[in-house]
């Protein structure tokens, strides 16, 4: 529905919920051309997947949780409800009966329940959100800034998760980024920002924040990209995709220093250009020391490259154990859709493939990759 009537559908249901209460219209981005469709776009899909709330309620726990940056208060949560069931009804016509409306409101006034419950445990316990110092600002390559941000104490995070960020240059305009390191003792943590041309959020991480700067963090949230176990990986990345990834291979560093054993790690990063493989020195010099790790760069767009070319996806699945290892995958919708049908299709199970799905990725064998998966944060 929503796909065939492009932002039609989305401008209704923010139309509907602002006219309806005009006071939530502060609680979203000052612009919110070109994603209008953030949260009816993740409503949509999450609600329409309540029958697998056992599945899912760990994620959805974690963003009723991570919710609470907006300080939304239950009530908010039925006129949500209200102004996504009038958008339902307003475009599914006759199809619109009395039963499909009953279990629409009976799938969303699940999914709430979970979120506010999750919230409100967790406001036992832990702030809306963490205040952070920039400490230092680095621009690692043309288009990859690294923001280093040591956050108050009580912000514990697992490696490969996401925790959403606000810069003060921006208010209100939150985007989830991944720690790029296990966590420290000193609390610090490594944001890669991959500026974007006329992205809002991304100029104002890169270009007008500045060390000394305190940001917000939300909660983390995620649960797919982990270490199962002793479990070999194959990590397939693009773009700053890399960061969740880079964060589990420093936890995998730590196990091996620590016991003397842990999982192999191939990761494979890829970019459009050599210049944009932004981590590649630190990441080299790593698969040099360490026996159990092996990085493959990997350049879509640069017949020069004296390296692996084309699509990250495609050279990652044509390991010779990518069918047995457990492969995590991070980076744009159409990159991590590419990925997994070239993964699918070198005879690694379904199952034994992780990304996170915020937005409703599907796999999709019909995706060019094109974009190698390097406006993974932006678009999220
Ligand atoms: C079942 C109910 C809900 C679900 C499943 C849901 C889910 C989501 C998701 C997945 C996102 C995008 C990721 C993010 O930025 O965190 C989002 C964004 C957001 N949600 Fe919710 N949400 C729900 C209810 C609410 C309510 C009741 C409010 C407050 C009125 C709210 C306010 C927001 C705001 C302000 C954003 C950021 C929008 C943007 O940056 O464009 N949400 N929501």
């Amino acid at each position: 529905m929503a796909a065939a009537l492009g932002d039609e559908v989305p401008l209704y249901f923010y139309s509907h919920l602002f006219l309806s209460h005009p006071e939530l219209r502060e609680m979203f981005p000052v612009s919110m051309a070109g994603q209008r469709d953030k949260l009816f776009a993740a409503l949509g899909h999450i609600v329409s997947h309540a029958d697998q709330i056992d599945e899912v309620a760990g994620f959805i726990g974690q963003l009723g949780r991570d919710h609470r940056r907006f300080s939304v208060t239950p009530e908010q949560y039925s006129m949500v409800g209200a102004s996504f069931l009038a958008t339902l009804q307003k475009y599914l016509g006759p199809e619109w009966t009395d039963e499909v409306a009953q279990s629409w409101a009976e799938a969303y006034g699940l999914i709430a329940k979970v979120m506010v419950m999750a919230a409100e445990e967790a406001s036992d316990t832990t702030p809306p959100w963490w205040e952070g110092e920039v400490t230092a600002v680095e621009r690692r390559s043309l288009d990859v800034t690294v923001l280093e941000v040591r956050v108050a104490d009580g912000f514990t995070y697992s490696p490969g998760q996401s925790a959403s960020v606000e810069v003060p240059a921006l208010p209100r305009t939150w985007r989830f980024l991944s720690p790029a390191n296990a966590p420290r003792a000193d609390g610090t943590i490594e944001l890669h920002v991959q500026l974007i041309p006329g992205g809002l959020f991304s100029t104002a991480a890169v270009r007008r924040t500045k060390v000394g700067d305190t940001v917000r963090i939300g909660a983390p949230v995620g649960d797919q990209l982990a270490l199962e176990g002793s479990r070999d990986l194959l990590m397939v990345a693009g773009g700053t995709g890399l960061a969740p990834m880079a964060a589990i291979v420093d936890a995998v560093r730590q196990q091996w220093g620590e016991y003397g054993t842990g999982p192999r790690v191939d990761l494979f990063h890829g970019a459009r250009v050599p210049w944009n493989l932004y981590d590649q020195q630190r990441l080299a010099e790593l698969d040099s020391r360490e026996p159990w790790f092996s990085y493959h760069p990997v350049v879509s767009d640069d017949a020069t490259f004296p390296g692996a070319q084309g699509y990250v996806g495609t050279v990652a699945a044509a390991h010779p154990e990518a069918p047995r290892r457990l492969a995590l995958v991070a980076g744009s919708t159409a990159m991590v859709g590419h990925t997994i049908s070239e993964l699918v299709a070198a005879g690694t199970p379904r199952a034994d493939i992780r990304y996170e799905d915020y937005a409703g990725v599907e796999d999709n064998s019909s995706a060019t990759g094109a974009d190698q998966g390097e406006v993974y944060h932006e678009h999220r």
